[in-house]
């Protein structure tokens, strides 16, 4: 039952740990207000959406200074009671914002031909939902229970704040709590194609995010992601806010941005809805849980016991996918394994693309040779909707290759329960494509087909990515940082964590510059080769010749509360997940199971994820989404849930 608790409190940001006033009289909500309806709360946009004009001798002193209201648009020529309740069992189940008790107040908008009449049941059916103001549109025959009623301009069906006195109306965004620390700052669009951070907490410990109604939004074919609600690692510039790169300093030194950059535009112009900033690993690089993470705490991941490491570097939108439902899709970045690990470690599924996928200007770079940007999802045809609609330029193949690479080495034994798990797979996706694996070894195919001058792949590449990274970030970020903040603060230098800390020391103390060149040359050297000799050629039909497959993760535990020793150096070795850093090709995780392990924190069994990469040749993202949703939707693989299992029983 609607019973009505609308607690109105005041934002002002001086009020807001404080004292809160409960009664807010002035009739403009300068920074929205913050509403409690049945208990849950909710936050009411400052910007009115909306007017209603409604007949001269409209009594409002009855209504609080704030109400709730649902708008129901209907094109029933008769709406009986039956109607009303399929209307509030269809709003419940697309939209987690809706609830009974914005029917206190309801505004009928008839969407079909002629007129339209409100059958004499309705009446009594709304009185029993708590409701005290029925307004109807023009096309509805009078009736002495309905207020007529008429919005300046029209709004899409569902929930929102109304004032009585001023006739305005307000967007409702729920309040959700990030107990999973993912969210490094919660953002609302400032209805002027920029955003503001929400000025809002339901408590102290814990920051919110606000998500929309989803019953404003339908998507279309120019907004094929409308109303889809989205998370952003806090490396890529929002107009509005500052960008914190996973550290103080930065983001206390560098203003809001000024522009929002191009591949986020992207997402927001294909209606993608932005809530919130995201964790990051410090300026996307290495941090390891928790003791790096000086600057930010570690976001928790929920697989398991709750205390296993989220991955990296883009753990924010990981932790946040794989803890909250609420939330659609995030975005990360992948550099050396950025997208791949948090998928990895929390069961989702997570894409490096292809290099130049989308433009990353206005992102805060590791490498700009090598950086990406790539998607999180809990099920396949998500993941592929907005690869669809994100990627520039690749061409969308729907018959797939017949070649499946498999390099025994990097499999797990098939009679452990990890590999027994990917065994499984691996066969369906060979049922799926109609072929048989081909055992390959990348080491002695190079040793075969390369020229004898060009030594052994694992020295060729050993350091190529520790060069890159280490090389690039230190002068396209830390030098210019440093001198800013010497500049600000008297010529001090900014913390850094100890990760990104060593990694830009090593660099320099390993040949700098030099280096950087060399190691461009030998990530071409393999390039060339994975694209004409290797396993990563072009094909007419399918995009791709074959499609390289290795396992991700194996259900390993990583502790979060593991002490190891200082970080040093930046990651060496050439391994299967450095094909598609160096290649620039895709490589697209996928969850493939959970395996049991008895955790020395809860005591008992938890269940740690199992995934397994997917990687074709370049500009094969799209043929290879295609596979994965055609998988999914044949079974094979499976959307994930949020919490400690990826398949609660
Ligand atoms: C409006 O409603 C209030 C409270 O119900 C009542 O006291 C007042 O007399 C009403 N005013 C008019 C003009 O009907
Ligand atoms: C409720 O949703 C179903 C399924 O989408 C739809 O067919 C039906 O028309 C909806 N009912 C009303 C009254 O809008
Ligand atoms: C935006 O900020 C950048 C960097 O601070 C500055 O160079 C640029 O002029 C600004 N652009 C606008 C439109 O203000
Ligand atoms: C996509 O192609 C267009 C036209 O050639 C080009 O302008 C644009 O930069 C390309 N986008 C990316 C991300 O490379
Ligand atoms: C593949 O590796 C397993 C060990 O994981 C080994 O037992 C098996 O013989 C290998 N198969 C081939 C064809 O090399
Ligand atoms: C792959 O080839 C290398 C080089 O020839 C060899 O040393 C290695 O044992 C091979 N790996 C497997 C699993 O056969
Ligand atoms: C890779 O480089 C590191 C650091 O220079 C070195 O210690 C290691 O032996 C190298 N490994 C190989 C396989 O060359
Ligand atoms: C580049 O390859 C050479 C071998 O040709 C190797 O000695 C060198 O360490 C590599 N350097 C980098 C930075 O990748
Ligand atoms: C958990 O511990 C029990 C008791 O030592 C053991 O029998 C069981 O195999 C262990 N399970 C896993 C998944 O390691």
């Amino acid at each position: 039952m609607a019973a009505r608790n609308v607690g109105s409190r005041l934002l002002g940001l001086s009020a807001f740990f404080f004292s809160i006033p409960t009664v807010f009289s002035t009739p403009t909500l300068d920074n929205g207000k913050l509403l409690s309806v049945n208990g849950i709360d909710y936050y009411s946009g400052g910007d009115a959406v909306s007017t209603f004009i409604t007949s001269a001798n409209f009594n409002s002193t009855q209504f609080e200074d704030v109400v709730p209201i649902t708008v129901i648009r209907t094109d029933q020529s008769v709406f009986t009671k039956e109607v009303l309740s399929e209307i509030i069992s269809n709003y419940s189940a697309t939209d987690d914002v809706f609830q009974s008790g914005f029917l206190e107040t309801v505004f009928l908008r008839y969407e079909g031909h002629g007129r339209s009449q409100v059958d004499s049941t309705v009446k009594q059916a709304f009185k029993d939902l708590g409701n005290s103001l029925v307004m109807a549109s023009s096309a509805y025959r009078p009736e002495a229970h309905l207020m007529p009623a008429k919005l300046r301009r029209d709004l899409p069906k569902g929930p929102y704040f109304y004032s009585p006195k001023t006739g305005e109306l307000y967007q409702a965004f729920r309040l959700y709590s990030d107990h999973q620390l993912a969210f490094t700052e919660a953002a609302l669009s400032d209805g002027a194609g920029g955003f503001t951070s929400l000025p809002a907490a339901v408590s102290v410990s814990k920051s919110s995010v606000a998500v929309p109604s989803r019953l404003y939004y339908t998507p279309t074919s120019e907004k094929p992601l409308a109303g889809l609600r989205v998370g952003i690692k806090d490396i890529f510039d929002l107009k509005g806010l500052r960008t914190s790169g996973g550290n103080r300093a930065y983001y206390d030194l560098y203003p809001p941005r000024n522009t929002t950059g191009p591949a986020l535009q992207r997402l927001i112009d294909a209606g993608a809805v932005v809530v919130g900033k995201m964790g990051t690993v410090q300026f996307a690089n290495g941090d390891n849980p928790t003791a790096d993470w000086v600057d930010f705490h570690c976001p928790f991941n929920p697989r398991g016991d709750g205390y296993q490491a989220p991955g990296g570097s883009s753990s924010g939108p990981g932790a946040g996918m794989a803890s909250y439902d609420w939330l659609d899709i995030a975005i990360g970045s992948d550099t050396g394994g950025s997208m791949r690990s948090p998928g990895g470690m929390q069961g989702l599924f997570a894409n490096r693309p292809s290099t130049g996928a989308v433009n990353l200007d206005n992102v805060i770079p590791l490498c700009h040779a090598l950086d990406t940007a790539g998607v999180f999802a809990r099920n396949a045809a998500t993941w592929s909707k907005v690869m669809h609609a994100w990627y520039e330029n690749f061409t969308d193949y729907t018959e797939y290759p017949k070649k499946l690479f498999y390099q025994n080495s990097s499999f797990p034994s098939a009679d452990t329960p990890a590999g027994a798990l990917i065994e499984d797979l691996v066969r369906k996706v060979e049922k799926f494509l109609g072929t048989k694996r081909e055992l390959v070894n990348i080491t002695s195919h190079w040793e075969k087909t390369q020229s004898p001058e060009i030594p052994a792949i694992s020295s060729l590449l050993n350091t190529t990515y520790a060069i890159l990274t280490s090389v690039d970030q230190y002068r396209s970020l830390s030098v210019p940082f440093y001198a800013d903040y010497a500049e600000k603060h008297d010529g001090r230098r900014p913390f850094i964590n100890p990760g990104p800390l060593a990694r830009w020391t090593w660099g320099q103390n390993n040949g700098g510059n030099v280096a950087y060149d060399e190691a461009i040359q030998n990530k071409t050297i393999f390039k060339n080769w994975w694209e004409t000799k290797g396993y990563g050629k072009a094909d007419e039909r399918t995009c791709s010749e074959g499609i390289y497959i290795y396992p991700y993760t194996k259900g390993e535990t990583q502790y979060r509360n593991a002490y190891f020793s200082a970080p040093t150096a930046p990651p060496m070795g050439f391994s299967d997940g450095r094909i598609a850093v160096l290649a620039g090709v895709p490589d697209l995780v996928v969850p493939v199971g959970e395996i049991p392990y008895n955790s020395t924190v809860s005591l008992k069994t938890e269940y740690m994820p199992v995934t397994m990469s997917f990687v074709a040749a370049r500009g094969c993202d799209l043929m290879v989404v295609n596979l994965i949703e055609d998988m999914e939707k044949a079974g094979i693989l499976k959307p994930v849930s949020t919490g400690p299992r990826m398949y609660p029983e």
